[in-house]
């Protein structure tokens, strides 16, 4: 049975937990915790403020006339909030975490210790340009590694994300256009896309333009080609694709756009596969974000700040965004005001980018090396073939052949089973595991899609592999009612996903 919230109330007597007859609504040691606001007392704070004096006139009018509605907490009372509230989340550092195209791998504790030197953290971005020229030439230094491991000439550093490097991208490709005089109207963008790629299109003002895959998962070159016209501003590939497979005609591709006078733009979500091994410019890419979350083990940290660097090519370079670093013999300047030949097309944030990550994913190549990185590449595609491999006879493949960083499963090894992609998912929450992606990419019927990263160790894959290939058995062997009320030992069950995306309750309003 479940109480109000969703979880599973007290145990039945002659269950587990037999002789309770009252119940509080923890579970062990997880607490059923009530919001901040529904916590503490009014005028208790965290630290003791000196009285303020009160001078009439100090705001000029403006001075709060009503409560501020904010919880009155102890010190203990925070911590222990959110250190509950951490206790019922998942999380990289509890066990692998196998989320699909989110490439969430180990964060390594060096990058930390470096991004908590108080030389970075405690910087201010509106200090004088003399006092920051450490910070400056660090970002210089971690732009010349994104130049050289893509072999692209431009890095613009301040976009937040993969999906704000994707809109610094085509900004910069439409601020070409536009130089030339060319009022393109279409992007054309595979159906395997990430969401974020027709989002992105669409929000810059163009319209999105589908194109089909083939049989074997890739991009048809062919209904590429005749998609292609005066019109076209840009194609959006993602290299390796969404169904983890690399896109054989890449070249191909770049050739056809760039002769019918586009550009090419490149998801770069998933360059963790290939960095080292392939240079994004020698492919004839033309801009390209990369998630430093993803490839260079920066935190996610729940969608932000994140770090979405975007690599230019020698035609984009000019229109990049606002500010930029640039260094004058042993100085280093951010430039914040168009100068020279630049065309920059406006600025993304108010100031530079992420410190925090930048550090951290400098740390991460300084400490790999150029071979370390390669390898980097290499070890993750083979823990995706590892996967591939293992449950290949208990689950079912959508395409023939060897994967590069994504293991991509389809639902026909559920057919019959009354079992769905979605009760697998939330059984492997009972298994102790996060859920891999589902239902993406939206060209594999029911896909579960499994990014096992390079940072697992073999002993962890194979528990992982053991887990999943236990459910796909039970499911096969009519186990059903484990899977349709699945999870049983979360501290939630399941919720309402479309509401929670569609109307979101963001804000808490104290009762009447
Ligand atoms: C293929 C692909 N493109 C773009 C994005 C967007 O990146 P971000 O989450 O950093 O905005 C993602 C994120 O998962 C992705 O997987």
């Amino acid at each position: 049975m479940l109480n109000r919230q969703g979880r599973p109330s007290a145990p039945e007597a002659g269950s587990a937990g037999a002789g309770f007859t009252t119940w509080t609504g923890h579970r062990g040691l997880a607490h059923e915790e009530p919001l901040s606001f529904e916590q503490g007392a009014k005028g208790r704070t965290a630290v003791d403020l000196p009285e303020i004096p009160k001078v009439a006139d100090r705001l000029g009018g403006l001075a709060r006339e009503g409560e501020i509605g904010l919880p009155g907490l102890s010190e203990p009372q925070v911590v222990r909030h959110f250190v509950r509230l951490s206790r019922q989340n998942y999380a990289i550092d509890l066990g692998v975490y196998p989320l699909g195209s989110c490439t969430m791998k180990h964060n390594p504790r060096l990058n930390e210790k470096l991004a908590r030197l108080p030389g970075f953290a405690d910087l201010h971005p509106m200090q004088p340009m003399a006092t920051i020229q450490g910070a400056l030439e660090l970002m210089a230094q971690l732009g010349g590694w994104l130049s050289k491991l893509t072999n692209m000439p431009a890095i613009a550093m301040s976009p937040a994300a993969g999906a704000h490097g994707e809109l610094c991208g085509l900004l910069t490709i439409r601020a070409a256009l536009e130089a030339r005089g060319d009022k393109r109207k279409r992007v054309l963008v595979p159906e395997s896309a990430h969401g974020t790629n027709p989002a992105t299109a669409a929000f810059c003002g163009y319209t999105v333009d589908p194109i089909p895959a083939t049989a074997d998962g890739r991009v048809d070159l062919e209904a590429f080609r005749k998609k292609l016209g005066s019109d076209v501003a840009a194609v959006m590939l993602t290299n390796p694709n969404t169904c983890g497979l690399f896109e054989r005609e890449i070249i191909e591709v770049a050739d056809a756009i760039h002769a019918a006078g586009g550009f090419f733009y490149c998801d770069g979500a998933n360059f963790n596969a290939i960095v080292g091994r392939v240079r994004p410019g020698d492919l004839g890419i033309d801009a390209m974000h990369i998630n430093l979350h993803k490839t260079f083990s920066t935190p996610h940290g729940g969608g932000g700040p994140g770090s979405g660097p975007v690599a230019l090519s020698a035609a984009l370079a000019p229109y990049a965004p606002l500010p930029y670093v640039v260094q004058e013999g042993d100085k280093f300047r951010l430039v914040e005001e168009t100068e020279g030949e630049a065309k920059p097309f406006g600025r993304l944030k108010g100031f530079h980018g992420q410190m925090g990550m930048f550090v951290r994913a400098l740390t991460y190549m300084m400490s790999h090396g150029g071979d370390g990185l390669k390898q980097v590449a290499e070890d993750a595609v083979l823990s995706a073939n590892y996967i591939m491999a293992a449950l290949g006879d208990v689950m079912t493949a959508p395409f023939e052949g060897p994967c590069m960083h994504e293991a991509l499963f389809d639902d026909r090894f559920l057919k019959g089973t009354g079992v769905t992609t979605l009760d697998f998912a939330k059984a492997m929450i009972d298994e102790g595991y996060h859920p891999m992606t589902m239902y993406f990419p939206l060209v594999v019927h029911g896909a579960l899609l499994i990014e096992p990263t390079e940072t697992e160790s073999k002993e962890a894959l194979d528990e992982f592999i053991g887990a999943l290939r236990h459910l796909a058995e039970r499911a096969k062997a009519g186990d059903t009612a484990r899977f349709t009320g699945a999870p049983y030992l979360a501290p939630r069950r399941r919720l309402d996903e479309t509401a929670a995306a569609r109307q979101p309750v963001l804000r808490w309003t104290p009762a009447q």
